[in-house]
């Protein structure tokens, strides 16, 4: 099958087997199959974080599940999402109900059963703020099981689904828990910045109205991926000691940084940009235009195209800041 449509870069990579699965026997039963041929299993999902490197040699899945509850339990909400819903949906649907806490993360490309994985986030929240428990099932033997926040082993763009439980489980079931005393986080700086010039409103802000702020700001920036093919922020923003950080900001004190506490995390889009790489485009990928940690492939190019651009940027990038970039994005196979 082609997987072309199933990947927001637009790679046109083969896919040995497909399954579509919508339930949780159709889930099972492919993972059956693959087993019993001994081939692996690429999940498939929104396709908005993965790079496909080449063909796939064994059983891509559509996870499809489907199904939305919300419900009141002692005062908080809890959002029960199956994996194939889509996250920006859930997200106005909450926003819509009045109900906070998701806010910040409208817009993000994707589906449910993506989001834990490497707990997105955006604009100060992530994932893991809101997050209850999850269920999965076992790949190997096809059983369902839960997952506690601890036991997801949450970090920023990092889960035990990317560690330990690599390639093990398929998230199948997201529940979500809203803050019982909602207040908004506004602090980023480019949020805070927007905010702060809107026309200013006399009553307190709502959840409806960040999710509109965020949109605005992501829409400003970030390409969309129906018109200009990508997968969002390409590298992880990486994370220096206090040492490297203070060094750097001597060499370049215009440097975009934020305290995670110990450490530094850096901007690597202004890492990225100052390396003069941003609206570069060559051979049909290239880097965007309105920000540089997004990579575009607007050619429809082949994944080693793409893969080949991303090695070049952060070869350049250690070599001119000593910092090393590692790829956001899952690669397959
Ligand atoms: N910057 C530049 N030039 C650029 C891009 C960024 O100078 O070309 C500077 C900006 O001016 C700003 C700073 O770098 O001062 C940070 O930029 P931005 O606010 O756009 O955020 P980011 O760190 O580049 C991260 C996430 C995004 C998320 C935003 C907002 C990662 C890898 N990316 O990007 O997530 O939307 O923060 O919270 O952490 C994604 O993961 O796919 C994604 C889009």
């Amino acid at each position: 099958a082609d997987l072309q449509p199933f990947n927001t870069l637009t790679i046109a990579a083969r896919a040995r087997y497909f399954a579509a699965v919508t339930s949780i026997d159709a889930l099972r039963e492919a993972l059956t199959f693959a087993r019993d041929k001994k081939l692996p299993i690429l999940p498939l999902g929104g396709g908005s974080n993965i790079v496909l490197t080449d063909d796939f040699p064994g059983v891509a899945i559509h996870v499809g599940l489907k199904g939305l509850t919300m419900c009141e339990e002692g005062g908080a909400t809890r959002i029960c999402a199956a994996a194939g819903e889509n996250w920006h949906q859930l997200v106005m649907r909450s926003v819509e109900a009045g109900l906070g806490g998701l806010e910040n993360l409208a817009l993000i490309p994707g589906n449910i059963g993506a989001a834990p994985i490497q707990n997105i986030g955006a604009y100060g929240v992530e994932l893991k703020d809101t997050f209850d428990s999850l269920q999965a099932m076992d790949i190997a033997t096809g059983d369902l099981l839960r997952f506690t926040a601890a036991e997801c082993e949450f970090g920023y763009r990092d889960s035990v689904f990317k560690r330990a439980a690599r390639d093990r489980y398929i998230i199948c079931e997201v529940t979500l828990k809203l803050p019982q005393e909602w207040q908004p986080k506004i602090g980023y700086p480019a949020l805070a910045q927007y905010l702060a010039s809107a026309e200013s409103s006399a009553t307190p802000l709502t959840p409806e109205q960040v999710a509109e702020a965020v949109i605005a700001i992501r829409n400003s920036k970030l390409p969309n991926p129906v018109d200009i093919p990508n997968a969002g922020s390409f590298f992880k923003n990486p994370i220096v000691s206090d040492a490297q950080y203070v060094a750097l900001k001597a060499q370049h004190p215009e440097l975009v940084a934020f305290s995670t506490g110990d450490d530094w995390k850096l901007a690597a889009g202004w890492l990225i940009d100052q390396a003069g790489w941003k609206g570069r485009l060559r051979d049909g990928v290239g880097v965007h235009d309105r920000q540089a940690l997004v990579l575009v492939n607007p050619g429809h190019r082949e994944g080693g195209q793409v893969v080949s651009l991303a090695r070049e940027i952060a070869a350049d990038i250690q070599h001119k800041f000593g910092v090393t970039l590692e790829p956001e994005p899952r690669f397959y196979p």
